[in-house]
């Protein structure tokens, strides 16, 4: 017995010893502890990974650490590239206890002198000191970030004040600039927030953190609740509170009966005809184990998607849509009715939907598709997908996104602009076809909120520089996003490279090369030698007209479906106008309203930057 517990206690000191220490490296002077608790939603970073937004996350989430570092050390970012290393590979310590993969840190951040001082990354300032002496004692920032930001407005306030901050430096110092904001962001929180980084609802709005839905319901808002309850107004309050609870209940139990009337209705008259199915929310529930974690594949910005099996053993997915404000039911069960109804094998069938109330979980809707067993294309040129997709693959499904688009803007009377074609929409079944997911709902403004994040660039790396900027929507927008989906597959590269600064918008890559006759340089390694050149050069060309800046000169789809087939020539390349990245351009609408500004964010050349929509 007691030989037994004396090896126990030498395999346990061996254990502590070999892995206390490291050979003696520089260690990182950050305290990374807040990863495992911090209630950040990791379920990006998580099977099947959502690279984008889970590199979104992480970045968000070593920037908490190194506002911290600011905080108590006065400086921004890290001293030296050695202990950035040594940094990121605590990172990824810390991950990996949280079951995330650690390999997503060097994919993520390619680079690891990212995060090191540097003088030229913003205005020379490496210091608070610096800082002041640019910026001033008293900036936007220190008035308008210091309290509570859990209001949409106070949020946006200082976001805004970021913006302000960010030009006025860019003027101080307009070649090197390229980290302003996201000094301005680690200033913010890190100095000036008076909850500070590791406060997750400051960390939503100032870094754009997506919490967990634990980590929403805060002490902070319990504590203020309380206090609220405790002041001379309690009876106002109370008074208050009971009429709009009185309303709110009045207000469901109308919609209740009024759903209950249109369900009704909608069962028997709106699916019949089109093959497509009013599920019941007993079927759903069954057939997703009563939409257990185990069985979740995938969230966004507006719904969360689970993998099911029906009675007949069908795989489906069931995706529940957050947003219940935007369209009463009527207006919802309309539009399931036209997406029945389009079917094309390159779109992705509706199966069915489902409405309910719960007199406590409230409303919920659910649409149904067919599972498709390969994912996203976003997840195939991920390395998690580990890339493995061959040029014959990666040919088809250029071919089918664009039958997909075509009959979408030519078969279909009123014409349906999908205007969200991205990778991560582009789905692939078991023989690699591709379809087109995510038409005809209309798309509502669920990422309303200023964040100081490109959380959601990937998807703003795709918008159309005039749908963007000015909201006109044409066919021709579509055509753009399809161009940079090209891109991405033709490169192996994704829209925004985000990690390296400044940032890189494939379509300026792309150009550049282009346009020097280096088109071959284009072609992801990984099938560079499979295809002929010749055929190869030609989707890119397409990709880069498509995606022309120029609404005018970019091809309709149709027409770009011709010429990826070869029917008809690619004309010569037409010249830009001055890229919308240019520096005139940004500081200008730096300076102009703050409603433009967020969308030159894609174009801009911070890390971080901000998205906000209406
Ligand atoms: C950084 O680390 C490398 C090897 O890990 C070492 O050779 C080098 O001297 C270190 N640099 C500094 C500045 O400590
Ligand atoms: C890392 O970034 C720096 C500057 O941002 C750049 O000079 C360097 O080439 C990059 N290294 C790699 C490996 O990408
Ligand atoms: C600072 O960044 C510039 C480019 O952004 C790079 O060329 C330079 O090597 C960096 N300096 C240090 C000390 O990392
Ligand atoms: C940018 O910084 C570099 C040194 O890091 C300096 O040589 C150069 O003059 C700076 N440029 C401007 C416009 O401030
Ligand atoms: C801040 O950085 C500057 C150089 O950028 C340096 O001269 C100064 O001593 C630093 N101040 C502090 C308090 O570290």
């Amino acid at each position: 017995m007691v030989h037994s517990q004396s090896i126990f206690f030498f395999l346990f000191t061996f254990f502590i010893a070999s892995h206390a220490a490291p050979p003696a490296v520089e260690s990182c002077p950050m305290d990374l502890s807040y990863v495992e608790t911090f209630p950040w939603d990791t379920s990006t970073c998580r099977d099947p990974i959502d690279s984008e937004h889970c590199c979104q996350s992480l970045l968000s989430l070593f920037g908490i650490g190194l506002a911290k570092h600011l905080k108590e050390t006065s400086i921004f970012q890290l001293p030296s590239e050695n202990i950035s290393t040594a940094c990121l590979q605590d990172f990824k310590l810390k991950l990996s206890s949280l079951k995330i993969q650690p390999s997503l840190v060097p994919s993520c951040f390619q680079n690891s002198t990212q995060f090191v001082t540097n003088t030229s990354s913003c205005a020379g300032i490496s210091n608070i000191t610096d800082w002041k002496q640019k910026v001033g004692m008293l900036s936007p920032l220190d008035t308008s970030c210091n309290g509570d930001l859990s209001s949409e407005t106070s949020c946006n306030i200082c976001t805004e004040a970021g913006f302000k901050v960010t030009a006025q430096l860019r003027t101080v110092a307009p070649k090197n600039s390229t980290k302003c904001f996201y000094y301005s962001v680690l200033y913010a929180i890190g100095i000036v927030n008076q909850f500070g980084p590791t406060d997750p609802v400051t960390a939503g709005c100032i870094l754009g953190m997506a919490l967990s839905s634990k980590g929403s319901s805060n002490n902070r808002k319990i504590l203020k609740l309380v206090f609220g309850l405790l002041g001379a107004v309690v009876g106002v309050i109370l008074a208050f509170v009971l009429i709009v609870m009185y309303r709110k209940w009045n207000k469901m139990r109308r919609e209740n009966l009024y759903h209950r009337s249109v369900e009704n209705s909608v069962r028997d008259s709106v699916l019949p005809n089109t093959g497509a199915k009013w599920f019941h929310i007993s079927e759903l529930e069954k057939a997703t184990n009563k939409f257990s974690q185990k069985n979740m594949i995938g969230q966004g910005g507006d719904g969360v998607v689970y993998k099911g099996t029906l009675s007949d053993g069908t795989l489906v997915a069931v995706k529940e849509i957050f947003d219940l404000e935007t369209r009463g039911d009527e207006e919802f069960c309309y539009e399931v009715e036209i997406i029945s109804k389009i079917k094309h094998r390159n779109l992705l069938a509706l199966r069915g939907c489902c409405v309910t109330s719960h007199s406590v979980k409230g409303k919920r809707r659910f649409l149904v598709y067919d599972y498709m067993p390969n994912g996203s294309l976003s997840y195939q040129l991920s390395i998690n997908g580990a890339n493995k997709l061959t040029w014959p693959q990666r040919k088809n499904i250029i071919l089918d996104v664009a039958k997909g688009l075509a009959y979408l803007h030519y078969e279909i009377k009123p014409p349906i602009f999908h205007r969200d074609i991205k990778a991560t929409n582009i789905l692939l079944d078991s023989k690699m076809k591709a379809k087109v997911a995510d038409f005809g709902l209309a798309k509502q403004g669920n990422e309303g909120q200023s964040h100081l994040t490109t959380r959601v660039a990937g998807t703003y790396g795709y918008l159309a520089p005039e749908y963007a900027l000015y909201g006109q929507l044409t066919e021709k927008s579509d055509v753009y996003s399809f161009g940079i989906v090209i891109l991405e597959v033709m490169s192996g590269r994704k829209v925004l490279d985000t990690m390296n600064s400044p940032v890189v918008l494939i379509t300026d890559w792309a150009w550049t090369l282009a346009k020097t006759g280096k088109v071959d340089e284009i072609f992801d390694e990984a099938v560079k030698d499979e295809g002929p050149e010749k055929i190869m050069e030609r989707f890119v060309l397409v990709g880069i007209l498509c995606a022309h800046a120029m609404v005018a000169l970019r091809p309709t789809i149709a027409e770009a479906l011709k010429m990826l087939e070869g029917d008809i020539d690619i004309p010569n390349l037409p010249d830009r106008p001055v890229p919308l990245g240019h520096e005139s351009f940004q500081s200008s609408l730096l300076q102009g309203s703050g409603r433009t500004t967020p969308y030159t964010s894609f174009y801009s050349t911070s890390n971080i930057s901000t998205i906000s929509r209406n």
